[in-house]
């Protein structure tokens, strides 16, 4: 258990006038919790503090190795005004995995979660009231020796920040156009693409800067090796519906095993679905959309919680999902999520933490 000292503010920021035009990632709440870690002491020093810039030093590791990982969960505030998480120990244990590969030293998940639960009490008021709209939490562990070489750190950083984040789908769900990455990689085996790192995401950035100029929403990558068989999206994995069996990558290692990913699965299993988790060659799932077998293609993340695909682009080859539509097993999915995030469905998963009263 932490013992985590509190300093409030003494300059309170305005909250933001019109919950319709939030955003998402640009305004960012009232505190930050902090912790640090050094070695041979461990973790110490929890605290909350009002939310500011970090002086650091230009030789911290960080910014030459990007010895970093982070993690992304929201709170959502209920109809009878309760602010709560979802499944929160997965983004814990994703964080201590990220963090072991990273030979970042691990955070135990009872201080994780205490630590959030804290941080969004404290914050509660930011968290937004229009329908769709959350908080979205970003906790994030960073190398802080001052020094260049590449070696395991001696001294870390725990923060957590909060940004209320508008609805997804402010103007409705739209399915979106996906471009598969026949040139660039994601990750490789013995790499880290089942992490959680900033690096994973900096070397992605050039292929959705190019997918995007020509329209598309998301890369979707192929495996590192053969560039033959699916793993996920740019910040989902992703799911395709083919002859009534739904399925997706594995998490073997070079995919990230989203929190959203494995609820969508218990829930399609749930609902007597047969989910496959394996490999799949790009060119099966090609053929079974000329061949109109291809039902659903959606993707799954914390951001969209799904979101629905018409379209798939392969070396020129085009494939059309569901009429641009959204698939019935897709609003499914996407009810029954969102309904147990808002409170607005019973959490027949006890997957709701509940942090407080709002
Ligand atoms: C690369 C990648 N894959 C998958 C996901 C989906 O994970 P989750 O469902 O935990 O948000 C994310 C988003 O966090 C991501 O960045």
């Amino acid at each position: 258990m932490l013992d985590i000292k509190m300093t409030a503010t003494t300059a309170p920021k305005a909250k933001p006038a019109d919950e319709n035009k939030l955003g998402f990632g640009k305004i960012f709440t009232d505190h930050m919790f902090l912790m640090d870690y050094t070695a041979g002491e461990g973790w110490h020093d929890p605290r909350i503090v009002p939310y500011a810039p970090f002086p650091m030093d230009p030789a911290t590791v960080v910014f030459h190795y990007a010895q970093e990982i982070f993690e992304c969960l929201k709170a959502y505030r209920t109809a009878d005004n309760k602010i709560q998480l979802f499944r929160p120990d997965c983004n814990a244990q994703r964080m201590q995995d990220s963090a072991d590969r990273l030979c970042i030293p691990q955070i135990p998940a009872e201080d994780f979660i205490q630590a959030v639960k804290a941080l969004v009490e404290v914050d509660k008021d930011w968290v937004p009231r229009i329908d769709g709209a959350s908080l979205y939490i970003r906790p994030f562990v960073f190398a802080s020796d001052v020094g260049l070489g590449v070696h395991a750190s001696k001294h870390y950083t725990f923060c957590i920040i909060c940004s209320p984040s508008g609805a997804y789908y402010a103007e409705g769900i739209d399915p979106v156009r996906i471009y598969v990455e026949d040139e660039y990689i994601r990750a490789a085996p013995g790499l880290t693409g089942f992490t959680k790192c900033g690096g994973n995401y900096a070397a992605s950035i050039k292929a959705g800067e190019l997918a995007e100029e020509q329209g598309f929403a998301q890369v979707l990558w192929l495996d590192g090796v053969e560039k033959k068989y699916v793993e996920e999206v740019g910040s989902m994995n992703i799911m395709f519906k083919i002859d009534g069996k739904i399925y997706t990558a594995p998490c073997t290692g070079t995919v990230l095993p989203g929190v959203t990913r494995r609820s969508c699965i218990e829930l399609l299993r749930d609902w007597g679905y047969e989910v496959v988790e394996d490999k799949i060659a790009i060119t099966d799932i090609m053929k079974a959309g000329h061949e109109g077998r291809l039902e659903e293609v959606f993707g799954t993340g914390t951001a969209a919680v799904v979101s629905p695909v018409k379209e798939l682009d392969w070396k020129g080859d085009k494939v059309f999902i569901s009429e641009g539509k959204i698939g019935p097993v897709t609003q499914k999915l996407y009810d029954t999520m969102t309904g147990m995030q808002w409170g607005k469905l019973p959490d027949t998963k006890g997957w709701i933490v509940p942090v407080c009263q709002g």
